[in-house]
């Protein structure tokens, strides 16, 4: 086969993978055999060199270190859109009003409503489909060149499906999802480096980075919003109709969006989008509202450079400012020490915080954190708040370094950091009180042993007053005892006793998560016990052995032998055996197939008669996976009642969708007969 025609089959199939890898959350083959196809391109590219592009897949990887960005003149000026700081509805109402005053008229307005994606504005210039020049906001008239650091986003398509435009600018926002951001800061936090301060500025600061090899280590994502300069290219008529045909050129634009009409409708998507907010893959600081006729847009034009027929409405911010009071270490269930912030409280993200995480002692000494200081506090999404930075100036004199402590403050044992760790660990193991307490919550919890009743205040009277000293102690309490403790009566010490009697008859993968094995979490025990089937089995696994289970590595293998060599850890399960709990054994399924082995289930909103986890170690026990998210892969979506983006995602994707009427029926059949 001729060198061209090789290089334009290997690039369609590169973009093939890419698409599914990046856009759908579903990789279509093994990492290793899309390295072989890349590197096969690679070399023919460097063999042909008049046949390289600008828009071949390996014009990702980034190219020479460049010695600044070069100015590029907007063809049409990126303009910003008025802010509306009223986070109340009101916002929506008043930005209504100004339309309709402006246009005169008293009927409703169409509007298209979205999300302001906290990231940084980009300018996407595809000429005949191809993408030939990608540049920053700047002054709005002239931005930089940052063309080599954008092809690197992986999402970013290098030549667009549709390429009859000779001319096709796109405009969106550059962004790095949680996920990204929160990944990238753990891996510069156990190699002792600079974390990234928020998403936004890991965004920036990669965008702005010249050698474009850093910027390809760190994952960025992208949302088209609006046009820049546009030929030959008949544009809809809507602002909506705009963003759909992006869409369908393969741009990514953002899902959660929709078309309303009057301001009641803007301020429940304000309303509605606000409850999602902690739940998005992404910061955002707002929704915006854009006038979707282009006609009225045109009707409206412009006051001082910025337009009228659109507006960002805000959320509270999830940065603030706030004084550090003190700083307290925190023991967790592996003894960890975590040095957490006592703050002056501040309305941050939407709750009041007190307390942030300062990760450790490093990152303490890395962003110079000082008892006194005024701090810049972080809570977005569902990760727990955290100090991301100090305000030097605002340093009084008083302001003291903080000193970790080199006992745990819990039990008086020495406090160890590992050579090459990041975290300094109490070594005083289940001695110590407070690794106790974690340890008996965390076997006590609604996924593992499940009993009822045996909350933190109780659980700190128990191990306060001695009364447990180890798990299998759990198993001996009586009523006579429970009955005697603080804010209990004979009726919940009954009760706590006969939760823990029920408790005792359970699963092995419950069983094995409830152990608190570190890096054993709720995933990997299924796997452990699905592959294995018997406890012992488990517990004399070697490190080969234990390799041997699907997504089980040396890391979490070591650390299960580790655990099992512990005499007092064999004790204990020993003991657990004794006081009567069990759970069925049997061969190992790893080796079966099961009706519904390979198969991959989403479950989303509220089914009517059956829980989510019920449904699911239902699904699982007949071999499926239970993903917590909707892509090409999945094979059936169970939605019930509220089931949101889930249920659309499927919808887009074509993947079959069930009631749980369905579901009802396909396990009562043991899982036969599915076919998706
Ligand atoms: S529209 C003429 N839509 O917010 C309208 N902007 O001042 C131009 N932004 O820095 C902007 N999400 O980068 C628009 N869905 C969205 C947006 C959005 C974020 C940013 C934009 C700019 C600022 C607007």
């Amino acid at each position: 086969m001729a060198a061209g025609q090789r290089i334009a089959q290997l690039r369609e199939e590169i973009e093939r993978h890419n698409h599914a890898y990046y856009m759908q959350d579903a990789p279509t083959i093994p990492d290793a055999e899309y390295d072989k196809l890349f590197r096969e391109l690679q070399s023919l590219e460097t063999q042909h060199p008049e046949l390289q592009t600008p828009d071949s897949p390996t014009q990702r990887v980034g190219g020479k270190v460049l010695d600044g960005f070069a100015p590029v003149k907007h063809a049409v000026p990126m303009l910003s859109i008025r802010t509306e700081t009223d986070t109340e509805a009101s916002g929506a109402f008043n930005f209504d009003a100004r339309v309709k005053n402006a246009l005169e008229t008293n009927s409703e307005i169409e509007y298209a409503c979205e999300l302001k994606f906290d990231g940084l504005a980009i300018n996407l210039r595809y000429e005949h489909g191809v993408l030939v020049q990608a540049a920053t906001r700047g002054d709005g008239e002239t931005g930089e060149d940052v063309t080599q650091n954008i092809r690197t986003i992986h999402c970013i398509p290098l030549h667009l499906k549709d390429r009859s435009a000779a001319v096709l600018e796109v405009r969106g926002e550059v962004y790095m999802s949680r996920k990204d951001f929160n990944r990238y800061n753990e891996k510069q936090r156990e190699k002792g480096l600079p974390t990234l301060v928020n998403p936004r500025n890991g965004a920036a600061g990669t965008i702005r980075q010249l050698d474009p090899k850093l910027s390809a280590q760190r994952p960025l994502s992208f949302f088209a919003y609006g046009l820049g300069e546009v030929q030959g290219w008949t544009l809809p008529d809507t602002h909506s109709g705009i963003l759909d045909a992006l869409q369908a050129f393969c741009l990514p634009v953002c899902d959660e969006r929709a078309v309303v009409k009057g301001s009641q409708a803007l301020a429940d998507f304000h309303q509605q989008i606000a409850t999602k907010r902690d739940a998005l893959p992404f910061d955002i600081d707002g929704v915006v509202y854009k006038v979707n006729s282009r006609a009225l847009q045109k009707q409206l034009g412009f006051v001082s450079r910025e337009p009228r027929w659109a507006v960002a409405h805000k959320y509270p911010a999830e940065e603030q400012l706030t004084v550090l009071r003190d700083i307290e270490i925190q023991v967790g269930r592996t003894g960890k020490l975590t040095p957490v912030a006592k703050l002056e409280p501040v309305f941050v993200g939407g709750t009041t915080v007190s307390n942030a995480t300062l990760h450790n002692e490093g990152e303490i000494r890395r962003k110079d954190v000082h008892i006194g200081d005024t701090v810049i506090v972080r809570r977005a999404g569902d990760v727990i708040p955290e100090v991301v930075g100090v305000v030097l100036e605002r340093r009084p004199a008083d302001a003291r370094p903080f000193v970790m402590p080199t006992v745990c403050p819990v039990c008086g044992s020495h406090a160890v950091r590992e050579e090459g760790e990041a975290d300094a660990r109490c070594s005083g193991g289940l001695f110590c009180a407070a690794q106790r307490k974690q340890a008996i919550l965390h076997f006590a919890s609604r996924r593992m042993m499940d009993i009822e009743g045996l909350g933190d205040k109780l659980v700190d009277q128990l191990v306060d007053e001695n009364i447990i000293r180890s798990l299998p102690d759990l198993y001996r309490l009586d009523v006579a005892t429970l009955e005697n403790l603080d804010r209990m009566a004979e009726k919940s010490a009954q009760n706590i006793v006969a939760a823990l009697e029920q408790s005792k008859h359970t699963t092995l993968n419950r069983f094995l998560f409830a152990l608190g094995i570190r890096h054993v979490g709720e995933t990997t025990a299924k796997d452990l016990a699905r592959y294995f089937g018997k406890l012992d089995a488990i517990m004399q696994a070697s490190t080969e052995q234990l390799l041997n289970v699907p997504d089980v590595g040396p890391v979490v293998a070591q650390s299960i032998v580790a655990f099992f060599a512990e005499a007092h850890n064999r004790e204990v399960v020993q003991q657990l055996r004794d006081l009567g709990l069990r759970w069925d054994e049997n061969e190992g399924t790893a080796h079966l197939v099961l009706p519904l082995t390979g198969k991959i289930f989403v479950l989303t909103g509220t089914l009517p008669t059956m829980s989510r986890d019920e449904a699911k170690a239902k699904l699982e026990a007949l071999g499926a996976k239970v993903a917590g998210s909707v892509s090409k892969k999945t094979d059936c979506v169970v939605a019930g009642a509220e089931a949101g983006s889930k249920l659309e995602k499927a919808q887009t994707l074509n993947v079959l969708v069930w009631d749980e009427a369905a579901l009802l029926t396909l396990l009562t059949n043991n899982g036969e007969g599915f076919a998706a």
